[in-house]
């Protein structure tokens, strides 16, 4: 379709993974591809929203209108979700975040201990969307993701009231095909109001299309 429903709104996301260094050539990460979250942002764009797409490591690209901001760790993509969060109308994030980064990062590359173990101490990384979360504007509605390995329903609208979000998206782990580096994804839809909408096992296009349409029903587009 050619809906142009988002003209005028703008549409901050965060996605991918996060890399936290240990040395310049080795990182604490995760399996995570951007994909859903870039999905979201060509969504929002093709229907005329204005899109800041903060993105961690990733080898894909959105569509060209949507600009991107590209980011390492997740100190680095909260500072520039910080600087940016102020003109959004709309924040989604999909980004899945390194928990721990390792507390020293060596400027050399580390070498091999010749007998024995290495230690790494981590701490805990900031909390991106509860951050922002704490900030949010009557008029700015926050959208999170909850990947979880039971039904997590319950876990889902915890995550949703203690971040502050307005809507949030559970992706169950059980669900075949669904989460990270498939194709496709299975989801249920929570809003602060009671709304639930489950949907089925579809391509994550169609999924953005599902989520990008419940945001523009509470929003009252
Ligand atoms: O607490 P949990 O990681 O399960 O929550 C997931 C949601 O919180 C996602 O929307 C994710 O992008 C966001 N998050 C974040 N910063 C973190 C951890 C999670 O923005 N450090």
């Amino acid at each position: 379709s050619t809906e142009q429903d988002y003209q005028g709104k703008h549409v901050l996301l965060t996605a991918g993974p996060t890399h936290e260094p240990i040395d310049p050539v080795r990182f604490i990460g995760n399996h995570s591809t951007g994909k859903m979250g870039i999905a979201l942002a060509n969504e929002f764009a093709r229907r005329g929203a204005e899109v800041t797409l903060i993105l961690g490591p990733s080898s894909l690209r959105p569509r060209e209108e949507v600009k991107v901001l590209p980011v390492m760790t997740a100190e680095e993509m909260l500072r520039v979700a910080e600087d940016n969060i102020g003109e959004a109308d709309i924040a989604i994030f999909a980004a899945a975040v390194a928990d721990y980064r390792p507390l020293h990062s060596s400027d050399e590359k580390l070498k091999r201990e010749e007998k024995g173990d290495l230690q790494l101490e981590l701490v805990r990384n900031p909390d991106i969307a509860a951050t922002l979360g704490s900030w949010k504007r009557p008029n700015q509605y926050f959208v999170g993701f909850a990947l979880e390995s039971n039904a997590g329903f319950e876990e889902a609208k915890r995550k949703m009231a203690q971040k502050n979000l307005n809507a949030i998206v559970l992706n169950s782990l059980l669900d075949k095909g669904a989460g990270f580096s498939y194709e496709t994804n299975k989801v249920t839809l929570f809003d602060r109001e009671g709304g639930i909408e489950a949907y089925e096992l579809k391509s994550k296009e169609a999924v953005a299309r599902d989520i990008v349409d419940f945001i523009a029903r509470r929003i009252a587009l």
